[in-house]
C-alpha cells in the first residue's frame, strides 16, 4: 500500500489557474491563493505544469534555466511559501520535469551551438547531413523537419518538438548527471513527486532511419522516436542515483508507450517509474496524420482500452486514470455531451475517472465542467503547436475550412483557456486581459456558481472523491468489464474481499435498458440524477455506483 496509489492528482497549468500579481497569466501566488480551493476537492497531490525559468514558446515547456523560477510565475521564495503552505494543508506537490529538450536559450545550448569544441557541444544531438540535406526524414511533433541547421557549427541539431526546444544527447554521462542534480535540487526542497516530460523519448536510435512514407503517426512515435534502445537503462541509472532516496511518486508521460512495453516502465521488480501516463485512449480518434486528422471515435474501443490496461498491471505495477490534460480537449466536449447533457454528461465523466483502477488525475476545469473554448478564428489560437500545424496545412494545401474544424475539436487550447473562477470580467482569473481569452460561458459555468449548487458537477466531484477515499475496495478491488460489446453502456465491476461495485454508466443521449436482475442485491451508492429512474432504465449519461449490500 502507497500513498500515491491511494491518492488522487489534481493537475494545475500555472499560466491559467490564477492571477494574483496582474499581469494576466496565472502565478505561484496566485496557487497559493487557492490552496484552500483545492484542499477542498479532497485531492491528496497537486502536479503543477512547468514553471522554471522560460522563453514560454511551449509555454515553459522549454526550459532555460532548471534551477530558477520564471519570474511572470514568481520567484524561489514564493516558491517556498507555496511548497510550506502545501504541505501545512496536507497536500504533496508534484514538479513537472522536461529533460529530453532544453530550452534553445539555456546556457548548455547557447555554448553548444557556438563551437564544436565546446564541453557542452556534446550535450545535445548533432548530425552534418550529406551534401546539404537534412539528416533523415524525421518531423517534428510540432510540425516541420525535426532538424534545424546551425550555421556556426554547420551541423544540424535535433529538435523534436520546437526548433527553441533542442533535444538533449542522454548518451553524454555528463547530462545524465546534470539531470540528477537537477531532480535532487527540487527532491531536497521538499517536493514530493515528478511528472516526467516525454521520458518515453530521452534514448535514441543512434542509426537515425527513414521512417517510411505510409507509416502511421501514433507507429512513429512507438518504433522511431520513443522506447529507445537505452531508456531503461536511463531510468533505472536516475532512479538508483536520486529517486530511490526519496520517499517520492514518480509519473512518466510516454508518448509511444503502449501495451506491449508499458509493463517494462512501471515492473515494481525493475526500479524504473511508479505510474506512467499513456495515450492509448487519447488517441482513438486520431487517423493517419495524428490528430488533425480525426477518425470517429469508436467507444467498444475506448472501453477494451481501459480493461486492457487494467489488467496489464493486475499484478505487477500500478495505473494512471486520466481523461484529458493541458495537451488535449476537455474531456465534456470530446467524450460527453457538452450541449444539452452538459452537467450529466461532465458528472457521468467524473464517475468513470473516480471508480477505476489506478491513481486518478483530475485536470483543473474538468471538475466544474469546462468546454472546449471554440474560437471562431485561427488569430484566436496561441499554442504552437496548433499555430505550426495550421501553417503546414496551408503550405499543403489542405483543406483550410476541414482543418480550422479539426483545430476546434483537438487544439490544446480547449483546455488552456483561464480557469473560471466566477462571473466577473474574465472569469475572476485575472483583473486584466489574460493571455488567452477566457471562455464566454465562465457566466454560467464557473466555481462560485457551483460553490453554491449542491448539484452542481463541482459539489458532485467532491463526493465522489469522498466514496473512493472511504471504499478501498474503488482503489485496489480488481476490474472487470461486464459489457464489452454494448455500444452505448460502460458497466464494470469493482470488488475484493470487503464490497463489491458495479458502475453503469451511459454514454449516449438516449434513454437504455439495464439488467436489473444483476443489481437486486444492491444499494445505489451515487448517481448523477436526483430521482435515479426505474432500475433496469439508465437516462441519457447517466451515472450509477451501485454497493452490494452485506
Ligand atoms: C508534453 C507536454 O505535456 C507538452 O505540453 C509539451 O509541449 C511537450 N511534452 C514537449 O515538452
Amino acid at each position: 500500500m502507497k500513498w500515491w496509489k491511494e491518492g488522487i492528482i489534481y493537475q494545475i497549468y500555472p499560466r491559467s489557474f490564477f492571477d494574483s500579481s496582474g499581469n494576466g497569466i496565472g502565478d505561484l501566488n496566485g496557487i497559493s491563493k487557492k490552496l484552500h480551493y483545492i484542499k477542498s476537492l479532497g485531492v491528496d497531490m497537486v502536479w503543477i505544469c512547468p514553471f522554471y525559468k522560460s522563453p514560454n514558446k511551449d509555454n515553459g515547456y522549454d526550459i532555460s534555466d532548471y534551477k530558477d523560477i520564471s519570474k511572470i510565475f514568481g520567484d524561489l521564495n514564493s516558491f517556498d511559501i507555496l511548497l510550506k503552505k502545501m504541505h501545512s494543508l496536507g497536500l504533496k506537490l508534484i514538479m513537472d520535469l522536461v529533460v529530453n529538450h532544453t530550452s534553445d536559450k539555456h546556457s548548455w545550448f547557447k555554448k553548444a551551438r557556438k563551437s564544436k569544441e565546446s564541453k557542452f557541444h556534446d550535450y545535445y544531438i548533432w548530425k552534418e547531413g550529406e551534401k546539404g540535406k537534412k539528416p533523415n526524414n524525421w518531423k517534428s511533433v510540432f510540425s516541420g523537419s525535426a532538424w534545424k541547421w546551425n550555421e556556426q557549427t554547420k551541423e544540424y541539431f535535433l529538435h523534436l518538438y520546437t526548433e527553441n526546444q533542442p533535444d538533449l544527447n542522454w548518451e553524454n554521462p555528463i547530462v545524465r548527471k546534470e539531470v540528477y542534480s537537477i531532480i535532487d535540487f527540487w527532491l531536497s526542497k521538499g517536493v514530493d513527486g515528478i511528472r516526467m516530460d516525454v521520458i518515453s523519448l530521452i534514448s535514441k536510435r543512434l542509426d537515425f532511419k527513414n521512417i517510411p512514407n505510409n507509416i502511421i503517426f501514433i507507429d512513429v512515435m512507438e518504433k522511431y522516436y520513443a522506447n529507445g534502445p537505452r531508456v531503461h537503462e536511463y531510468i533505472k541509472e536516475m532512479n538508483k542515483k536520486v529517486l530511490s532516496k526519496y520517499d517520492i511518486v514518480t509519473i512518466g508521460e510516454g508518448p509511444g508507450i503502449n501495451l506491449n512495453n508499458g509493463l517494462n516502465y512501471v515492473n515494481e521488480d525493475e526500479n524504473e517509474l511508479n505510474m506512467i501516463f499513456h495515450f492509448d485512449h487519447l488517441t482513438i480518434d486520431f487517423g493517419k496524420e495524428g490528430k488533425y486528422d480525426p477518425i470517429p471515435f469508436d467507444f467498444i474501443k475506448f472501453k477494451k482500452i481501459f480493461s486492457n490496461w487494467d489488467k496489464l498491471f493486475s499484478k505487477r505495477g500500478w495505473n494512471s486514470i486520466f481523461l484529458g490534460n493541458h495537451d488535449f480537449s476537455r474531456i465534456v466536449s470530446r467524450f460527453g455531451n457538452d450541449n444539452e447533457f452538459h452537467e450529466e454528461s461532465s458528472k457521468l465523466l467524473a464517475t468513470l475517472l473516480m471508480t477505476l483502477r489506478g491513481t486518478p488525475s483530475l485536470y483543473q476545469g474538468d471538475e466544474i465542467g469546462m468546454t472546449n473554448i471554440n474560437y471562431n478564428n485561427i488569430s484566436f489560437y496561441d499554442d504552437v503547436e496548433t499555430i505550426n500545424a495550421w501553417k503546414e496545412a496551408i503550405d499543403n494545401k489542405k483543406n483550410m475550412k476541414k482543418f480550422f474544424e479539426a483545430i476546434q475539436k483537438q487544439s490544446r487550447d480547449n483546455a488552456r483557456t483561464p480557469m473560471q473562477w466566477d462571473n466577473k470580467k474574465n472569469a475572476g482569473f485575472s483583473k486584466v486581459e489574460p493571455w488567452i481569452k477566457a471562455n464566454d460561458n465562465y457566466k454560467k459555468i464557473n466555481v462560485k456558481n457551483q460553490e453554491k449548487d449542491l448539484d452542481s458537477i463541482l459539489n458532485y466531484y467532491k463526493l465522489l472523491i469522498k466514496i473512493r477515499k472511504e471504499n478501498s475496495t474503488l482503489v485496489y478491488g480488481k476490474y472487470e468489464d461486464l459489457d464489452p460489446m454494448h455500444t452505448k453502456i460502460f458497466s464494470y465491476k469493482r470488488w475484493d474481499k470487503n464490497d463489491v461495485f458495479i458502475i453503469h454508466l451511459n454514454f449516449s443521449n438516449c434513454l437504455v435498458e439495464i439488467n436489473s436482475s444483476e443489481i437486486k442485491d444492491y444499494k445505489l451508492v451515487i448517481s448523477n440524477y436526483t430521482f435515479a429512474k426505474k432500475r433496469n432504465n439508465l437516462n441519457p449519461w447517466e451515472a450509477r455506483i451501485y454497493k452490494l449490500i452485506k
